[in-house]
């Protein structure tokens, strides 16, 4: 597969005057795409019903002109204020009844149908226009679902439908629900939190003290549907007129809403990925390790969202905004070292990106995000991520086919179980993602190559497969891990709660083949780990293990920490690095796979026959026969014995 480079434009920022020669200067760049139009409502409908195309028309036609394909964006993220005078109530409110003003960006709740029709008619008209433009190449719906907490709303219209929706999972007789089974499913008797109408029910926000888990449970399902719905709208109505791709920009460690779910209506997952960013703001980390990377970014949060979003797009992916320089939204906000945009860039494609399109052209000399590098300063003049950008760009006119990697171990991500642990997770700063990050982050510090996966998948062909923290586990997809014939390493809490957020019984796991039972849980302050015999600790979070399971890794006194049976594996707790490293190698021993110990700042990946090397880390590093630059790519045959 080809690949290639792009970059986000506004040309309702600048003078028609300087559309030529950007267009112009980005073709020289060697930048393919261009995307546009995400946030441009207020230009492109200045009045209710009074529509301004024609400075979109020039834009197409003179980005094409340059040679350039165009992605165009839905502008949903941003109605404009004359919006807010036809739905006053289509603001989404906070958990706290705030209402979440207008003034900035993503200022609606997706359970809104008025503000839902007013969707339908700016797309249609856009996929009308536009659709058999021969310019317009892909499309992207809205922009970041779900960034700045948008995903739940406890507005009005939220509350209305979620109670449609709970008629709909809880049927009784004609439209009408059955109210007792929902008391039954939820355990309603608990604190006589019985209804006898589905009416009476609000959303889980403002109660006096904790709502009832299983009440969370089911409004996380509703809110994460509203967003698939809504993705649906948009992309049922382009696809009437066009036949270009179809793609949304999501977001990193976003678990509010099923990206797997939005992704089956789409044709290409795309995410914006802000390496430097993220490592202030969402990665799991130490002190130390962030400043380790604090120009780099995290060796193995880029990977984990390109192997996620991967399986998101059913193959298909892109990076949708690629970090140029520093940004202005995280607590800290430096500057890349020299070569860590080639890098990021690189590294996307070796995880089987289709295209990296950098965020932004030029940096915006006014609004939010002035502080927010472009490939350009804002006096035009070239600012360092362009040379970057230009140099992938020449590499890849010599090497453009990056093959896709045949991966040999998975890792099992389920947004449910993300959900079911922030509903429940027992002691302080225990994250789901932070888990299966952690996880992944291990595999890879053994130079696996890994494809992500979601439960229910096809997961033939794998030596070893990770599921840790799956809370909910259908006795189907409990039976596809075990029968699957690789190496399966699960818990903890596999299974700990039911499709209802009740304790199943008998008591979790219930594996099929592996005779374990989790007697007992227990959270642990941070400051008190407890030490495993082999070397490392569990963190945070422990299970007391009853059965006869054979014992793998024991505590420091002697309990059962991790058990198994046959080429089943269950963790009795969280783990930290050093014991998840072990124990993951443990399995690819099991199952014949080969590993490698990389430092910390050195990564790689599979492609086809060719193995792409990354050093993130400031310092030279010598592995397997190679000398490895500060923050470089290297790109070699893949040699079958490491
Ligand atoms: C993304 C967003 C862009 C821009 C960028 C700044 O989250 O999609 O519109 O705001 O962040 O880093």
């Amino acid at each position: 597969m080809k690949r290639t480079l792009g970059v986000c434009y506004y040309p309702e920022h600048w003078s028609e005057e300087v559309w030529t020669e950007d267009a112009r200067r980005m073709a020289e760049a060697g930048l393919t795409w261009v995307r546009i139009g995400e946030f441009a409502w207020s230009r492109l409908e200045p009045r209710p019903g009074t529509y301004a195309f024609g400075w979109l028309d020039r834009a197409i036609e003179t980005l094409g002109a340059a040679g350039l394909k165009v992605v165009l964006g839905t502008p949903t993220a941003t109605p404009p204020r004359w919006m807010l005078d036809r739905h006053p109530d289509m603001l989404a409110l906070d958990a706290e009844g705030r209402v979440r003003k207008f003034g900035s960006r993503r200022h609606y709740c997706f359970s809104h149908e008025g503000y839902r029709r007013e969707c339908a008619r700016i797309v249609t008209r856009l996929a009308e226009r536009y659709g058999r433009n021969r310019h317009v190449a892909a499309w992207q719906t809205d922009n970041e679902y779900g960034c700045h907490n948008t995903t739940l709303s406890y507005s009005a219209a939220a509350r209305d439908a979620f109670r449609n929706w709970l008629r709909a999972r809880y049927p009784g007789k004609g439209n009408d629900g059955d109210i007792e089974a929902l008391n039954d499913a939820w355990g309603n008797v608990f604190w006589s939190m019985e209804y006898s109408d589905f009416d009476q029910i609000e959303l889980p926000n403002l109660t006096v003290t904790e709502p009832n888990p299983s009440h969370v449970l089911d409004f996380r399902r509703f809110s994460s549907e509203q967003v698939v719905s809504f993705n649906r709208l948009q992309a049922e109505i382009i696809r009437a007129h066009s036949d270009a791709p179809i793609a949304h920009n999501y977001m990193g460690s976003i678990t509010d809403f099923d990206h797997f779910d939005t992704g089956a209506d789409l044709d290409i997952a795309s995410w914006d990925s802000y390496p430097l960013g993220f490592l202030v703001d969402r990665v799991p980390a130490t002190e130390g390790h962030r400043h380790a990377f604090e120009r780099q970014g995290d060796p193995d949060f880029q990977a984990f969202h390109h192997d996620l979003y991967r399986r998101a797009g059913k193959g298909r992916w892109w990076v949708m905004e690629q970090q140029p320089g520093p940004v202005n939204w995280a607590p800290y906000n430096p500057a890349p070292l020299p070569g860590m945009v080639r890098l990021w860039t690189w590294e996307a494609f070796a995880h089987g990106a289709e295209a990296v399109c950098y965020f932004r052209w030029r940096q915006a000399p006014m609004a939010q995000e002035q502080m927010h590098a472009g490939l350009l300063r804002p006096d035009s003049v070239e600012a360092p991520g362009l040379a970057e950008a230009a140099r992938v760009a020449e590499e890849l006119r010599e090497v453009p086919e990056v093959a896709a990697c045949a991966a040999e171990v998975a890792l099992v991500f389920d947004y449910t179980a993300a959900w079911a642990w922030e509903i429940q997770p027992h002691g302080k700063g225990l994250k789901y993602f932070d888990l299966a990050f952690e996880v992944y982050r291990a595999m890879r510090s053994l130079g696996l190559s890994i494809d992500i996966l979601r439960p229910g998948d096809d997961l033939s062909g794998y030596k070893v497969i990770c599921a840790p923290g799956l809370m909910h586990l259908s006795e189907s997809d409990k039976a596809a891990l075990t029968d699957s014939g690789a190496t399966v390493v699960l818990g903890p809490r596999t299974g700990a709660r039911d499709a209802t957020m009740r304790i199943p019984l008998p008591l979790p796991p219930d594996i099929p083949g592996l005779d374990v039972t989790v007697a007992m849980v227990e959270s642990l302050n941070p400051a008190s780990p407890i030490s495993l015999a082999s070397g490392g600790s569990i963190m945070g979070y422990r299970e007391v293990l009853e059965g006869a399971a054979r014992v793998l890794e024991r505590t420091a006194d002697g309990t059962a920490a991790v058990v198994g049976s046959g080429k089943l594996v269950y963790v009795g707790g969280w783990l930290d690095a050093t014991a998840w490293r072990r124990l993951i190698r443990n399995a690819c021993v099991d199952a014949e796979l080969a590993t490698i110990d990389l430092p910390a700042g050195v990564r790689r990946r599979f492609a086809g026959d060719q193995c792409f090397w990354f050093n993130y880390s400031a310092e030279v590093h010598s592995v397997a026969g190679l000398g490895l630059p500060p923050v470089s790519v290297t790109r070699t045959v893949r040699c079958a014995s490491v």
